[in-house]
């Protein structure tokens, strides 16, 4: 049955939004002098990443904005909190990877059969170089080795919404992260 939009559960803030912009802040630090001689290509994973990739760019310098690219590319895996165990194409980049150092930027990294299913896909089409920057991760659930240059915060196995987090596309719009429960 449809819930009602006003119908709230109980949400547990975890990470403060000062905390998670001031991260945020400290991993464009880095992208900007790993990234200094390069024209980097961004590819953000619907709808997760979209606006920790947007912050992201806010705090990069503006000589590297003039170099960067980005686009988008959606993967689907999970209804509600269960993980449904197959990944689907549902948008594929638009931007050329072949020869480009590619970002990939992800919300958060669970199981991490998304993030891997997305890397070998990106990886056949001959990128320069392939790193990953997530927001979130959570180790404990990991069942696919996914490499992780850049990491925003390690949780524990819990759900969280927010930044980007939904559950069952609910509270994506937070600038904070909550647990539910
Ligand atoms: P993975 O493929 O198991 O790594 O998880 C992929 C996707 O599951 C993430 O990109 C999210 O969309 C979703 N997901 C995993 N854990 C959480 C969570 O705690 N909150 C919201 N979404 C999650
Ligand atoms: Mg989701």
């Amino acid at each position: 049955m449809p819930r009602s939009p006003l119908e709230t559960p109980a949400l547990r803030v975890l990470i403060e939004r000062p905390q998670v912009e001031q991260r945020i802040g400290e991993l464009a630090q880095m992208l900007a002098a790993d990234y200094a001689g390069s024209a980097p290509l961004l590819i953000g994973l619907l709808n997760g990443a979209v606006q920790f990739m947007m912050a992201l760019m806010e705090r990069l310098p503006g000589e590297l904005l003039a170099r960067l690219d980005y686009d988008f590319i959606g993967v689907a895996s999970y209804q509600g909190t269960e993980s449904s165990g197959q990944v689907e194409l549902t948008k594929d980049l638009v931007v050329a990877v072949a020869g480009r150092d590619v970002l990939v930027v992800d919300g958060i990294v669970d199981t991490g059969r998304s993030l891997d299913f997305v890397m070998a896909m990106i990886a056949s089409r001959q990128p320069l170089s392939l790193k990953v920057c997530t927001l979130l991760n959570k180790p404990a659930r990991r069942e696919f080795p996914v490499p992780i240059e850049y990491c925003g915060f390690e949780i524990e196995d819990t759900f969280v919404v927010g930044y980007g987090m939904d559950c069952d596309q609910r509270y994506r719009a937070l600038r904070h992260i909550a647990a539910i429960g």
